[in-house]
């Protein structure tokens, strides 16, 4: 069964909810491991108000028993605390750059509460928890994804070499989720000019994913390609105004001889090696068993303490957007909110692989797979005829 999620909830309704439908059965879902990613997502220096009275906890209503997948959809409730939806004022003067004016529009309404509410971020709770349970589901199956913060404004993070497991320990040890400790302080001091100034700050986000088995994703289907899902994915979050992968932009600048990664022979056993990552691990629309690396480009937030010029849609009056509780940088929150769209993209694609209504039946699977795939470069034999074995 496809992995789908679909999610439901206003900002200030009593609850944003997530339905992950196609979770094989017998996958661990501790309730705790999903708290603890939505913790993450809450955090950041540049937070508003918001979060401060959040305490962010999912309640898993169907799909489980004695902890574990069913097989079933799964219902995933994080309440709000901040639940006053019905005593929140209208909105009439839309903020440029937010939903409100083309969602105005759209919905014939001079209230934007009626379209902000939903446009609002705080959705990302729930793609957060159901990235969770993709992320306990891809471990199962040897696979990890990090997302961080790897840049703010003009301040850029030197993100360290090494594996998702050192990234995620320097990220969760920084205030921006940033794994480089020494752009701290100017990011901090960023997002407080920016805060006094009653602006607001964007940046980039990455996220890195190991131990993805090369064929995910697919090279005869336009729809099916891994590079345009993942895009896909974090175009979607709100906010994100571009995508990268791999080399992104930088690869149009450079020659081919610098921008593709050699093959180089397997070592016994394994899938031939690649000297470098240019390509972020997906060549062809398909997973190529590196390490994927993707980048997402957030836009400063469109509520502005200083607000831009805007029109009343009651009074027709000229003034400024509206102002609302709002944060000044979520470019940390957003880089736990990619690391959840990617990872929900990563296991989509691993199912579609594997198949499987439950999770032993997806390992075997993909063991099955790995153990095919790697005779493909294993030393050829010889036929009987004299010439080199053709592998199927
Ligand atoms: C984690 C997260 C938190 C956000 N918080 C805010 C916020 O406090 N104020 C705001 O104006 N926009 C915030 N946004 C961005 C808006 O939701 C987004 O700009 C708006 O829905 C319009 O969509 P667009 O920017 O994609 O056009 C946030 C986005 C994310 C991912």
């Amino acid at each position: 069964m496809a992995l789908r999620l679909s999610t439901a909830g206003e900002s200030h309704g009593p609850a944003v909810a997530a339905v992950l439908e196609g979770v094989p059965a017998g996958l661990a879902v501790p309730a705790e491991a999903v708290d603890a990613f939505l913790a993450l997502r809450q955090r950041g220096h540049g937070r508003g108000g918001r979060m401060r009275i959040e305490r962010d906890r999912v309640e898993i209503l169907a799909g489980l028993r004695g902890g574990r997948t069913l097989g079933n959809p799964l219902v995933l409730l994080v309440r709000n605390r901040d639940a006053t939806l019905e005593r929140l004022p209208p909105v009439t003067r839309p903020r440029p750059g937010h939903a409100d004016l083309a969602g105005m529009l759209k919905m014939g309404t001079r209230d934007a509460r009626d379209v902000l509410e939903r446009a609002s971020a705080r959705s990302t709770a729930a793609l957060a928890a159901a990235g969770a349970v993709a992320s306990l589901l891809l471990r199962e199956c040897g696979i990890e994804a990090a997302g961080y913060c790897a840049s703010l404004g003009e301040v850029r993070a030197a993100v360290p070499d090494g594996d998702v497991a050192s990234l995620r320990a320097a990220r969760d040890a920084s205030p921006f989720l940033c794994p480089d400790a020494g752009a701290a302080a100017a990011m901090t001091a960023l997002v407080d000019g920016a805060r006094a100034a009653g602006d607001t700050v964007g940046g980039v986000v990455e996220v890195r994913v190991e131990g993805v088995p090369p064929g995910l994703g697919d090279f005869r289907v336009p729809e099916a390609r891994l590079d345009g899902r993942l895009a896909a994915a974090l175009m979607r979050i709100p906010a994100v105004k571009g995508v990268e992968i791999g080399l992104g932009f930088e690869a149009a600048r450079r020659p081919g001889s610098g921008a593709h990664d050699p093959i180089l022979p397997a070592r016994r056993g394994g899938f031939p090696r690649r000297s470098s990552n240019h390509a972020g691990g997906v060549e062809g629309g398909m997973s190529n068993g590196e390490p994927i690396l993707v980048r997402a480009a957030m836009k400063p937030l469109s509520t502005l303490r200083r607000p831009l010029p805007s029109v009343d849609a009651v009074t027709g009056a000229e003034g400024t957007g509206a102002t609302q509780r709002s944060d000044v940088c979520a470019v940390p929150a957003c880089a736990i909110v990619a690391e959840a769209a990617v990872a929900l993209e990563v296991a989509a694609a691993l199912l579609e692989k594997t198949g499987g209504d439950t999770m032993a039946e997806v390992k075997r699977n993909l063991g099955a797979y790995l153990r095919a795939a790697r005779r493909v470069f294993a030393a050829p034999r010889r036929s009987s005829s004299g010439g080199a074995a053709r592998r199927r």
